[in-house]
């Protein structure tokens, strides 16, 4: 039997402390701590503890060529062996259908390890943020300035004797009166409903398709008001629906390419009024629709229990769609001409001329293909 570690497997070094009363009790601290090896492999979904004397095993078997499995058990033993098997750190050919899955799946999706293992380690649930600052003293400036001092100034100063350049003040329009009128509010009207029409708009100008190209068969390109690295728009908008006139409050998946909505069936239980957390469906329990009520108590869930966020008519749920391939374009730097098209910065002709017949501002497909071939715009 030939076995391969996992595609990713980072380890981290970790100081655990807890309570103990009996420490306490025998004249200590009570507060006893001990060091332990945590291995991050996003195929996982959670970081794990290993046994150290695993540590070096892990470091002698690459994630892609198979080894023979009595090899290593010769080197480091057959509990070593089936222990990080157990854990699927290791994997065998062929494997066990579910772990191979996984880490296939992961291997498929050629996301940049690090990125991979700092998006499951900063996963979070059943976070009550609210109740857990009014714990800790931080749920007033006084608090969070008592424990963590001023924060730093919103602009680093002014080197001693440098000249500034003053710039002229500009006269103040209506699209300035529009971005000074943008504010984050935390104080939803519960009964407050939005028409369709404004959703719809709303989504169209937020996520909606503004154009599309084809750079090559098989290789779409959409266009949106924002721009993204190589066109890759990998973010999809997930939507809890309160209140909207004339759409059932629900779960929905925003398609941009037809400007409509997908229901979604929420494939975990109702959530109840009060849950920090969701809970997975029991066995045999069907998945349905959620009430408005469970919709509500996700909605707090989703936003670690802040109340005021909970109450908005829309949420909007961002999830990647496809991940960013490792050394492409998200690594790239963007400069400030293509970047802002600032009027009259283009080298022309250019991609971003305005009224291009057919397309609107600018061409993804020509773009991403100077890109693809590291040329600039
Ligand atoms: C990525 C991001 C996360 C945020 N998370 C929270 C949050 O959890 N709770 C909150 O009350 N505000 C949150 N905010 C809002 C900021 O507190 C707010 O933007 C800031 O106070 C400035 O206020 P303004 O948006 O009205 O200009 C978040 C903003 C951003 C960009």
């Amino acid at each position: 039997m030939r076995v391969r570690r996992c595609a990713v497997v980072w380890l981290e070094p970790r100081e655990l402390a807890t309570f103990q009363l009996d420490d306490l009790l025998a004249g200590g601290t009570g507060v006893v701590s001990r060091l332990a090896w945590f291995a991050h492999a996003p195929h996982l979904g959670a970081a794990i503890e290993i046994d150290p004397a695993h540590v070096a095993l892990l470091g002698a078997v690459g994630p892609v060529d198979w080894v023979g499995r009595d090899m290593l058990e010769a080197r480091f033993g057959a509990e070593a062996v089936a222990a990080l098997l157990a854990l699927q750190l290791l994997l065998q050919e062929p494997g066990v259908q579910e772990q191979a899955l996984a880490d296939a799946r992961f291997r498929a999706q050629g996301w940049h390890p690090p990125a991979a293992v700092a998006h499951m380690a900063a996963r979070w649930e059943a976070i009550d943020g609210p109740a857990g600052m009014a714990e800790q003293g931080l749920d007033s400036n006084e608090g969070l300035l008592q424990q963590h001092g001023l924060p730093p100034p919103p602009e680093s100063p002014v080197p001693e004797g440098a000249p500034l350049h003053a710039l002229p003040r500009p006269v103040r329009d209506g699209f300035d009166a529009l971005l000074d009128a943008r504010t984050t509010c935390r104080n939803y009207d519960p009964q407050a409903s939005i028409p369709l029409e404004v959703f719809s708009r709303i989504m169209a100008r937020t996520f909606g398709r503004r154009g599309s190209g084809q750079p090559a068969p098989g290789f779409e390109v959409i266009k949106r008001t924002s721009p993204s690295g190589g066109a890759l728009h990998p973010v999809e908008c997930f939507l809890i629906v309160q209140r909207v006139q004339g759409l059932a409050p629900g779960l929905y998946r925003y398609r941009a390419t037809e400007h409509a909505l997908l229901a979604v069936v929420p494939q975990a239980a109702a959530p109840v009024v009060g849950d920090i957390g969701t809970r997975a469906l029991s066995p045999g329990e069907a998945a349905s629709a959620w009430s408005s009520e469970s919709l509500r108590a996700f909605a707090q869930i989703a936003v670690a229990g802040q109340t005021f966020f909970a109450d908005a008519a829309v949420l909007c749920v961002l999830a990647p769609a496809s991940i960013a391939i490792s050394g492409s374009t998200a690594t790239m730097p963007r400069r400030i001409g293509s970047a802002s098209s600032m009027p009259g910065t283009c080298r022309k002709p250019c991609s971003c001329a305005r009224r291009r017949p057919g397309w609107g501002r600018s061409s993804p497909a020509r773009s991403t293909r100077s890109i693809w071939s590291g040329r600039s715009g």
